[in-house]
């Protein structure tokens, strides 16, 4: 099979999102939308992606890393121009090279591969993606002969009253046969309203030197559609959510809203689980299969097994078995580790703990750098001390341990297994397995005290 390479357009600074952001780094679904357009290149086969880059390079390179080649664009002189800068290292090679842009993130593999298979039926020299909407404007413009051939393509701000009618859009996707597509490259000019080097210039200079141009046109608009500024975002991230969702709810996840359920595109869920208004999931967060979460619940790269419940609550970075009961309102920080059978109820805080089988922390807690074996349960209002100031230091409660509520636990302490810490100490040294520890001082009653007349004045 001949070389397949690709070339993503990136360089551009994205005027109209008015934005200190790059337009390519402005998540969709929670991922830049030029790393969409990378993942999607990448179950293409395609043998060598260079990645054009200009404005926030930097921030470009540190996304995609080596996943892909780059080629500086210094000047942003237009489209055409920025594949040029591809040159140095695609020119001259044979082959297919599919061009795109960072700006089209619902584009999809299965689109890429079906442009790619109508671009080698027809032998064309140029094959250029396209889509047919009622809303036309701001999009080049495909023009097509008495015969359906494709001509040339307009944009909008050069178009005519009767070009500007026309619906059917370039999405900016293009199979090209890479040495045509250098060698036109050449013939680009840049004499037209915005003085640029269009791209698409390309599709006209192959046509009039007789060679095949092609045109594929793409079942759905929306997968096409290009953002140039916020509204279009808001647009590209309704029709993600909707493809996402519908995916997940095909796989046997129930969403009572799915208008109001976020999640992440790298994002794994279980059949039967159910997902309630309001929840987000971020990153490569995994969700067993039963599971109930939400209403309002925020989850960010962690993973929850089988059956478990959390509601109206967030964590990140964690690790939360199956049968576990989180919430409402609670709060597990980065490198939370919840065994299968936890309850972590509403106001608890969780940082850096790990917590046993079937152990409790139901009410009002803190409890950061600590290890906590299985069956033990955490009273009300219980708090790990973990920091003096400097220094973090590390609890640890072992198994079948009762911490009776309002405990304050002065790390590095250890409770051993089946101990018992009576309610309100503050305890500062170990305590022994299956010993009893009170740490709070001593009741005083004075019996009848505001019956006397001393005390009362
Ligand atoms: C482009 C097409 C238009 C098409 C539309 C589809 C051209 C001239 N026009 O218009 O026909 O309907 O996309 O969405 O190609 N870029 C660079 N360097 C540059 C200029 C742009 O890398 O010098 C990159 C941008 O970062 C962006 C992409 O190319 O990712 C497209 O540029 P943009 O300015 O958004 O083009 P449109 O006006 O949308
Ligand atoms: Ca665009």
């Amino acid at each position: 099979m001949s070389q397949r390479y690709a070339v993503v357009l990136a360089a551009g600074k994205g005027t109209r999102m008015k934005s200190e952001l790059y337009k390519v780094l402005h998540p969709i679904a929670g991922k830049p939308m030029v790393e969409h357009v990378v993942d999607q290149l990448e179950s293409c086969s395609v043998d060598e992606t260079v990645t054009i880059v200009g404005h926030g390079a930097d921030k470009v390179q540190d996304l995609l890393g080596d996943r892909v080649s780059y080629a500086v664009q210094e000047e942003q002189l237009g489209t055409g121009h920025a594949v040029m800068q591809a040159g140095k290292v695609l020119e001259g090679k044979s082959g297919t090279t599919l061009v795109v842009c960072g700006d089209t993130p619902l584009l999809t593999a299965e689109t890429f591969a079906d442009l790619m298979a109508h671009h080698e039926q027809t032998g064309a020299k140029a094959t250029v993606l396209t889509a047919v909407t009622e809303e036309p404007d701001g999009y080049g413009r495909v023009l097509r002969d008495a015969d359906g051939q494709v001509e040339k393509i307009v944009e909008h701000k050069d178009a005519s009253a009767a070009e500007r009618s026309v619906k059917e859009i370039n999405s900016a996707t293009y199979v090209f046969d890479n040495e045509a597509l250098f060698t036109s490259l050449k013939n680009v000019g840049n004499d037209n309203v915005q003085g640029e080097y269009y791209l698409p210039d390309v599709i006209e200079i192959l046509q009039r030197e007789g060679e095949t141009v092609s045109a594929f046109t793409a079942a759905d608009f929306h997968e096409t559609m290009g953002v140039n500024d916020r509204v279009a975002l808001s647009e590209a991230e309704k029709w993600m959510k909707r493809r996402i969702n519908e995916y997940w709810m095909r796989q046997g996840v129930t969403m009572t809203d799915p208008e109001q359920t976020y999640i992440s595109r790298d994002a794994v869920i279980g059949p039967d689980t159910v997902l309630e208004p309001g929840t987000v999931l971020r990153g490569r967060t995994i969700i067993g299969s039963a599971c109930r979460i939400g209403p309002h619940t925020e989850l960010t790269e962690s993973r929850v097994g089988d059956r478990t419940l959390v509601k109206q609550s967030v964590a990140s970075m964690s690790d939360i078995g199956s049968d576990v009961k989180i919430g409402p309102f609670a709060h597990l920080r980065p490198e939370t580790a919840l065994d299968d059978g936890v309850r972590v109820g509403n106001f608890v805080e969780l940082k850096k703990v790990s917590m046993g089988k079937n152990s409790k922390a139901s009410h009002l807690s803190y409890l950061g750098d600590a290890e906590i074996g299985d069956a033990v349960n955490v009273g009300c209002g219980s708090i790990t001390v973990n920091y003096d100031g400097k220094n973090k230091y590390l609890t640890k409660i072992e198994d079948g341990a009762f911490v009776g509520c309002n405990s304050n636990l002065i790390a590095p302490v250890s409770i051993g297994t089946g101990a018992y810490i009576a309610a309100g100490s503050t305890i500062t040294d170990d305590v022994p397995g299956e010993s009893l520890a009170i740490a709070r001082s001593r009741q005083t009653t004075k019996d009848g005290y505001l019956k006397n007349d001393a005390a009362k004045n």
